[in-house]
């Protein structure tokens, strides 16, 4: 059971979430194609714990798992965001609460999933955050303890998303790739090097993860075509 904890204003929050704030944008509509097509996807093996990840640092990967956590959460499924970039957290500044306890917390067993997550003013979406940045991430990661982890969240939850740090860096994503269901990479619009995009799907097939896609950040739209896309609803 999920243990009820104070509500979490992710209005109030410093990065806000589009999703939650306008679900009417086309911003906000793009996601939801991002979970249609994530949904097709599933049809020949369940896709319930997926990885959001890209090549470097600032590719917007938070913002398209903590987005694509509130969309999943619009379907009325239990979904929890998990922050597992032990690099470079960011969940918990999202939703603006402290980041004592988390993933770490539960990994090391020093704590229970269900006395860590927390609830959030989204109905049906629930977070954990990292939890203190430890010595050896990569190494806990790929720990017996981890596959627990998936498990026990898989018995709570319907979608568990998982925010990364970039492949191109440190090992972390592929040994959580390999773990999850499915993954998706972000490519961040004119910024990305497409030999960087490359060497990420590269890394990901290595680590036998299903890619279920590329998500284009931060594409300029021109004033047709969005309204276009808005209309075609
Ligand atoms: N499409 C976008 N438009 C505007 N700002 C964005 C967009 N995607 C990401 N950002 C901003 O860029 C910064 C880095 O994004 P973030 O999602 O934290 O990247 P990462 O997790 O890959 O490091 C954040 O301040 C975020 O709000
Ligand atoms: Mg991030």
């Amino acid at each position: 059971m999920v243990l009820k904890k104070k509500k979490l204003n992710s209005k109030d929050a410093s990065r806000k979430l589009v999703t939650a704030l306008d679900p009417k944008s086309p911003i906000s509509e793009q996601y939801r194609t991002i979970r249609t097509n994530i949904q097709y996807s599933s049809i020949d093996k369940e896709i319930r714990a997926i990885m959001v990840t890209s090549s470097g640092p600032a590719e917007g990967k938070s913002t398209t798992a903590a987005n694509l956590a509130v969309t999943f959460s619009q379907l009325g499924k239990k979904v929890l965001l998990v922050d597992a970039d032990l690099r470079k957290p960011t969940v918990h500044h999202t939703f603006g609460v402290n980041n004592l306890f988390g993933f770490t917390t539960v990994l090391t067993k020093q704590k229970t999933l269900d006395k860590t997550i927390l609830e959030t003013e989204e109905q049906d979406l629930y977070i954990l955050t990292s939890g203190p940045i430890p010595p050896n991430p990569a190494e806990l990661l790929s720990s017996k303890s981890m596959e627990q982890f998936i498990e026990d969240a898989k018995s709570q939850f319907e979608y568990i998303i998982f925010d990364t740090p970039p492949l191109l860096a440190v090992a972390d994503p592929q040994i959580l790739a390999n773990q999850v269901d499915a993954s998706i990479l972000v490519v961040f619009s004119e910024k990305t090097e497409i030999d960087q995009a490359k060497k990420s799907k590269e890394l990901l097939e290595n680590a036998q993860s299903k890619l279920l896609g590329v998500v284009l950040n931060h594409k300029e739209v021109q004033n047709g075509d969005y309204y276009y896309y808005y209309g075609s609803k």
